[in-house]
């Protein structure tokens, strides 16, 4: 007997680099701050899009131009973006994968960010700079789900790879890639600490 496992989604979790994590997101972390405190179109639009937390996606989302330490995170991601599009088994002959967007996202206390999908992209995936003990992951569905409309539950304590949604952690000093398409979001953040993190987009050109 053989069972096929067919179609996979496939996501990546690394760490981004060997060393210098905790200067590297020290000084991501006061940049971060910084543009909160600068950004007020940014905070505008948190409040309509983002309520209780800040992110830069709808002000300045294109990090990597801005400041030469986002630079210095794109020049990082680069071998996992490699890697990440082997595991993939895409084929990129004459064309490569460049980051559009990248940006900032502080999430408070009680914040958290609804199930999305990241249109117009190839492969997203989020940077975590500060992670407390306590604060969510990043939750994936799966995206067969709207197919599945007389399928039993799957067990509560099974595989991983049989659940409809899956939790990956989030840890500062990580990298998490998948496919833009693949829907995800941030529950709840349940600690009194603000969860700090940086996301980005790649596409094909
Ligand atoms: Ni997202």
């Amino acid at each position: 007997m053989t069972t096929h496992t067919l179609f996979p989604t496939i996501v990546y979790a690394a760490a981004l680099q060997p060393r210098g994590a905790k200067a590297f997101n020290a000084q991501l972390l006061r940049e971060i701050r910084q543009l909160r405190a600068d950004d007020a179109a940014g905070r505008r639009w948190s409040e309509r899009n983002y309520p209780g937390g800040y992110t830069s996606y709808g002000s300045a989302s294109r990090m990597h131009l801005a400041s030469p330490t986002f630079a210095a995170l794109e020049r990082l991601l680069a071998r996992h973006v490699r890697a990440y599009s082997r595991a993939l088994g895409l084929d990129l002959t004459g064309r490569k994968l460049s980051m559009t967007d990248c940006w900032a996202n502080i999430m408070p206390f009680h914040v958290a960010h609804g199930l999305h999908l990241h249109p117009l992209s190839t492969i997203s995936g989020t940077y975590y700079v500060r992670t407390p003990a306590g604060s969510p992951g990043i939750k994936l569905e799966d995206p067969r789900l709207d197919r599945m409309m007389a399928a039993p539950p799957r067990r509560e304590r099974g595989r991983n790879d049989h659940r409809p949604w899956v939790v990956l952690p989030a840890t500062a000093g990580r990298v998490v890639l998948f496919e833009s398409w693949l829907r995800h979001e941030v529950p709840p953040n349940l600690v009194r600490t603000d969860r700090i993190s940086v996301s980005f987009n790649y596409s094909w050109f």
